[in-house]
């Protein structure tokens, strides 16, 4: 089955780059001129993807509210004459069909995919965080790599990263054996180990494409890791049932998660020039 639609999780206090988020969503925040979002959202559609579901909560809403039509600025905007200007942000409104829910608590990662459940229904589909970039070489859509790998193999798969040993614990870990360049065969998977409790340094990069029965698993899994319903913990179990793939990053990922990452992703993609 195609993978149409994907999740991008923005439900998330920020607690990291407080206090600008307390009132305005790290998602929101500019990097080379455009909300980390909407970097997000189009690699999502470059990726092939039809239908977005944004998970806010409450006092979030602006990061849907940027992809809906503003019609008294759109009159102003034809008013005074400022067709660019309408151009720019019709492309935005444009984009592709957002679908919003809403995550209640911030019980974490895992407990913000399963508020989408019923918007995804019985289908596989695509998840990446909205607080991070990934700029490939080429300039191309890791999402799109993702979802090829998946139809490839029929099994699901999340993008990793190598990460220096003193960051492991930081990182949801990916252990299994290389099968060729790109693909890893996963084994075990293990959120912020320590570095006693793991020998791999392959960490998730934010990107993922599942079949629907982590669903099933999000559901059974209880509080782990700093009390939150992990994501990780869920795809273990999808790993034992059904398998699961680690597919190599082939770029960069920015994490704009804090301050220096939101810098450092404003100085390195404005720097690599893709538009
Ligand atoms: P993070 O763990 O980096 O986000 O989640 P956070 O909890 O907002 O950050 P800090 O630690 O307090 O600074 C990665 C992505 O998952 C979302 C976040 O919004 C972010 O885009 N997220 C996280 C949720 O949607 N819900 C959660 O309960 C946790």
């Amino acid at each position: 089955m195609k993978v149409r639609k994907a999740v991008i999780p923005a439900a998330g206090f920020g607690t990291r780059m407080l206090p600008i988020t307390s009132i305005v969503p790290k998602e929101l925040l500019p990097v080379c001129g455009r909300p980390v979002i909407e970097h997000v959202v189009k690699e999502a559609v470059d990726g092939g993807i039809e239908e977005v579901i944004l998970v806010i909560s409450e006092g979030k809403e602006a990061v849907a509210d940027y992809f809906r039509p503003n019609e008294k600025l759109r009159a102003q905007l034809i008013k005074d004459g400022k067709h660019d200007a309408l151009k720019q942000l019709e492309n935005i409104w444009n984009m592709v069909k957002i679908t919003t829910v809403y995550q209640h608590e911030q019980n974490g990662l895992g407990h913000a995919v399963l508020a989408a459940k019923d918007a995804v229904g019985n289908e596989p589909f695509a998840v990446l965080l909205g607080d991070s970039i990934i700029q490939m070489d080429e300039c191309g859509s890791f999402t799109k790599h993702l979802i090829s790998t998946f139809n490839m193999y029929g099994r699901s798969v999340v993008g990793v990263q190598e990460v220096e040993e003193c960051l492991i614990h930081k990182y949801g870990i990916f252990e299994g054996g290389e099968f060729d360049d790109t693909i890893y065969n996963g084994k075990r998977l293990i959120e912020k180990p320590t570095e006693d409790e793991t020998n791999s340094n392959l960490a998730f990069c934010a990107r993922y494409v599942f079949k629907p029965e982590i669903f099933q698993f999000l559901e059974q899994t209880k509080p782990g890791r700093n009390n939150e319903i992990q994501l990780t913990d869920a795809m273990h179990q999808l790993l034992l049932s059904d398998g699961l793939l680690g597919a190599k990053l082939l770029g960069d990922r920015y994490d704009i998660g804090d301050c220096n990452g939101l810098l450092l992703a404003n100085l390195s993609l404005t720097e690599f020039g893709c538009k």
